[in-house]
């Protein structure tokens, strides 16, 4: 089989590789994104993989349909940047890869609050001023000691909720689904319950249109005085200009932010301006409090070969069977 991989990394290229040699498949790798410029790059093959967190324009569906290619497979999990209705349109199947490495995510939000517990951010600067005395009197909190609250407890937040078990944390949790959760110990509350009760929130909820701003401002002040806020979910969870405002007024003690909320309108126009860089992105940096992060959760060598994988395996399981367990419609 002929495919046109579009997004490639450098960390991605020995698994294709790999599956270019156990497969016999034919793979053309472009470190390019999937765009209207681009899509005419996959002239000859007979399917694409993709992966990109900006948008999948209706230009992209057309191009590929032009082409006579039906099958797109992304390589993550997220489909809020894919357009559906124009993939159904012009005739597009989509998978996604909806679970590469939850422990990826759930592992790195744990980082982001042992550094923010620990007030690392304010030592590092010390230490970087000079400040060595200074530098040792940032008293820190334990994890074992804190109540931590987890929105979502899906895939990741499942995961999260073990690995928060394991240190002896308390755990309240919320999700608008009931499920049970065998083996793992936490309390599921309302979310106002949550958000006055924890130390530490922890998101791992879709981005939809409902959960735009679910934390805002009023929520931000329902929360402890001092609690630190980790977003690893989506960028349009949480209202930026509250989290900002909510740090300064000392109401919020330290953020960990993966994904930034205006991380595509910025990546959109990193080619023009050259730099990555707006007043709430500039304005979260400076701080010694918030650990910023290029919506990096995920990115381990298990999870990069388990993406590989899972979308050129759904590929072939399109071509054979017609249809794949990983199919996503938006719905
Ligand atoms: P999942 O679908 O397994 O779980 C999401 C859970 O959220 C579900 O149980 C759902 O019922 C619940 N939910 C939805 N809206 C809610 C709300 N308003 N309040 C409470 N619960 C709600 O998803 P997942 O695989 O655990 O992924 C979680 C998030 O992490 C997704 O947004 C995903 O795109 C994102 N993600 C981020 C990275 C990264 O690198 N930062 C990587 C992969 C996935
Ligand atoms: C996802 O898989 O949805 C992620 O959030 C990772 C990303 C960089 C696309």
């Amino acid at each position: 089989m002929r495919i046109a991989a579009f997004g490639v990394r450098p960390s991605e290229r020995p698994y294709f590789a790999k599956w270019a040699a156990q497969t016999g498949d034919a793979l053309d790798l472009h470190p390019e994104l999937l765009t209207t410029e681009t899509v005419g790059w996959a002239q000859g093959a007979q399917a694409v993989t993709c992966f990109q967190t900006v948008p999948y324009v209706p230009g992209v569906f057309a191009g590929l349909k032009a082409q006579g290619i039906t099958t797109l497979a992304l390589r993550n999990t997220g489909t809020d940047n894919v357009d559906f209705a124009a993939a159904a349109q012009h005739g597009v199947a989509i998978t996604n890869v909806p679970a590469y490495s939850p422990a990826a995510i759930a592992e790195f939000a744990i980082a982001d609050m042992l550094y923010l517990l620990r007030h690392t951010g304010l030592v590092q600067q010390d230490l970087q001023a000079d400040r060595y005395q200074q530098a040792t009197t940032h008293l820190g909190r334990e994890l074992n000691s804190c109540t931590v609250g987890v929105v979502g407890t899906g895939r990741i937040g499942r995961k999260l909720i073990g690995l928060l078990n394991g240190f002896g944390a308390k755990v309240l949790t919320h999700d608008t689904h009931d499920a049970q959760l065998p083996g793992l110990t936490h309390t599921p509350v309302p979310l106002s319950q949550l958000l006055a009760q924890s130390d530490i929130v922890s998101l791992h909820v879709p981005g939809t249109a409902a959960n735009h701003h679910l934390i805002d401002a009023a929520a931000l002040a329902t929360m402890r005085p001092g609690a630190i806020l980790i977003n690893t979910g989506r960028p349009n969870l949480v209202d930026t200009k509250a989290l900002v405002a909510a740090l300064a007024s000392g109401q919020l003690g330290g953020a960990g932010i993966d994904t930034y909320e205006n991380e595509t309108q910025d990546l959109l126009a990193l080619s023009h301006r050259g730099h990555f860089r707006d007043p709430q992105w500039q304005a979260l940096l400076a701080q010694p409090n918030v650990l910023l992060s290029p919506h990096i959760a995920y990115y381990t060598q298990t999870a990069v070969q388990s993406m590989v994988d899972t979308a050129l395996a759904c590929l072939h399981e399109l071509a054979d069977r017609g249809t794949s367990a990983l199919l996503v419609s938006g719905d």
